[in-house]
């Protein structure tokens, strides 16, 4: 099966406060470059990059660099408003002979390459989607207001990240028919009836949201460069 892979990032990065959050920088490359980095490690059929209204450019530069010899491989289309529009512009762009899509978020830079393939592998089995999760650490309360009301209990729970990875048939017709805004896509598959598998997360999968997230980031590259 063909896989492509959509990388959003077309956040506007509101929480880090350092401008459209994919074009930061956490060493001589950027947070996309980065991301760009580990996806092409995938071996992609199709790389769709959704890029901020008017950073196409920067983006397409960067996708140049990370892809190399397989530049041909990369499309970059304009984000929307939300993540859910974002990711429906990177849908559409999907060439006809994709089977497979991975939806990921470029502020997950540092998702190692076998969380990839762990998503891929489910697919391969049949499975209609897959997600990789990590087991909740803390304790987590229910709150109204600042009362605690009562805990959850955190064995149920798992913390979703990205790639999440589904059948493009279903994919595409879960966005279709999508009324409402979902957090992720898993979330919007599940909603259209479908399973979805969980699968092995990793830390290093985490998401730079915060100007601590993005110390860590740079700390973790400076460590071991790539
Ligand atoms: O804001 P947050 O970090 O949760 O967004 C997750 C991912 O979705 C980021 O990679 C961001 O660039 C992307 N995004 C997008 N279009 C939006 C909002 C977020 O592509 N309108």
């Amino acid at each position: 099966p063909r896989v492509a892979v959509i990388v959003v990032a077309a956040g506007s990065g509101t929480r880090l406060g350092a401008g459209p959050k994919a074009f930061v920088g956490l060493d001589e490359h950027t947070i996309l470059r980065h991301a760009l980095a580990r996806v092409f490690e995938a071996a992609p059929a199709q790389v769709v990059i959704v890029a901020p209204s008017g950073l196409e450019g920067s983006a397409l530069t960067d996708a140049i660099e990370a892809a190399g010899e397989r530049r041909d491989l990369v499309t970059v289309v304009t984000g929307g408003d939300s993540r859910q529009a974002s990711v429906a512009a990177g849908i559409r762009a999907l060439w006809a002979d994709v089977d497979h899509v991975l939806v990921h978020d470029a502020a997950r830079c540092l998702t190692p390459p076998e969380v990839f393939d762990r998503v891929i592998a489910a697919l391969e089995l049949g499975h209609a989607g897959a997600v990789p999760v990590l087991p909740v650490i803390d304790t987590i309360k229910r709150v109204e207001g600042d009362l605690i009301v009562g805990v959850v209990d955190r064995s149920e729970l798992a913390a979703a990240q990205t790639p999440q990875g589904f059948r493009r048939d279903i994919l595409e017709t879960a966005y279709r028919a999508a009324t409402a805004e979902f957090t992720d896509d898993a979330a919007l598959v599940s909603d259209a009836g479908h399973t979805v598998l969980a699968v092995a997360g990793d830390a290093r999968a985490f998401k730079v949201t915060t100007p601590a997230d993005l110390e860590r980031a740079r700390g973790l590259v400076a460590a071991a460069p790539v």
